[in-house]
């Protein structure tokens, strides 16, 4: 889709330390280097644990590396007494462009509601930064309500109060293809991802829903990203496991229609 840059966004989870940080972002940079994203064809992303993002900082602003940066979390506050909590303003101040916000390990081992993930949500816009909004289907979900459903009603809940004209990324990962091996179908992607449009077309406006970057996540691979990447409202994905093997992810990031 011409009106929408692609993104390629690596999700690191809980792994690699700094120094791992460090190898694995100075190796995908070599890997990359004349490929389309340094052209500004395609935008990659890197979501490293809080505490590599610092150095992963300092790193792309001395190589002139030209990745995003992103966290994989944020606080619902902005300061004070929240033991253990990141604030948005901390990761604005790092360079942070993204937040990934609702990721279904989230939801499931930190029990994050919908509400939870729609303050979040206002967390990160009131610091600048732009939510990566991750909704999806488990595999019970699928079979009770079919597969739109659940996604829909938490896209629904997370832009509740959202302004017109926000400036947002949505991520669809069906629970079911996240470290699974088994993906979506593009058919099956595509079909969630224009409902979610449809969904950010009445909460944030048409035209902004036409800019927003809508993402599919759940075992995305070299070998079946260019699939996704043909369908109109497939606009990029949110990448896992993959994203921790420099080959796996170059090939994923030069991916052909
Ligand atoms: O956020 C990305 C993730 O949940 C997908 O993981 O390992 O299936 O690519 P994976």
């Amino acid at each position: 889709n011409g009106r929408r840059l692609p993104l390629i966004a690596g999700n690191w989870k809980m792994n690699l330390d700094h120094l791992q940080a460090v190898a694995l972002v100075q190796k995908l940079h070599w890997a990359l280097k004349d490929a389309k994203h340094e052209a500004g064809t395609v935008e990659l992303a890197v979501f490293p644990p809080f505490t590599d993002i610092r150095t992963v900082q300092t790193l792309l602003d001395a190589d002139k590396i030209p990745f995003s940066l992103g966290a994989q979390d944020l606080s619902a506050h902005d300061s004070g007494a929240y033991t253990g909590e990141v604030s948005g303003q901390f990761l604005a101040k790092l360079d942070c462009r993204y937040v990934i916000i609702g990721h279904s390990e989230r939801r499931a081992y930190h029990h994050e509601s919908d509400e939870v993930v729609a303050a979040k949500v206002q967390a990160a816009l009131r610091h600048g930064l732009v939510p990566v909004i991750c909704v999806g289907e488990t595999a019970e979900d699928l079979e009770e309500h079919g597969a739109s459903a659940v996604p829909v009603r938490q896209l629904t809940a997370a832009l509740n109060g959202v302004a017109a004209g926000a400036d947002i990324v949505v991520a669809y990962e069906p629970v079911w293809a996240i470290g699974s091996g088994q993906a979506a179908t593009p058919e099956q992607a595509q079909d969630v991802c224009a409902k979610l449009r449809e969904v950010t077309a009445a909460a944030i406006g048409g035209d902004a829903a036409d800019r927003t970057r809508i993402l599919y996540g759940g075992s995305v691979k070299s070998g079946n990203i260019a699939g996704f990447m043909r369908e109109p409202d497939v606009d990029g994905a949110l990448v896992g496991g993959a994203s921790l093997v420099v080959d796996e992810f170059a090939a994923i990031v030069r991916y052909q229609k």
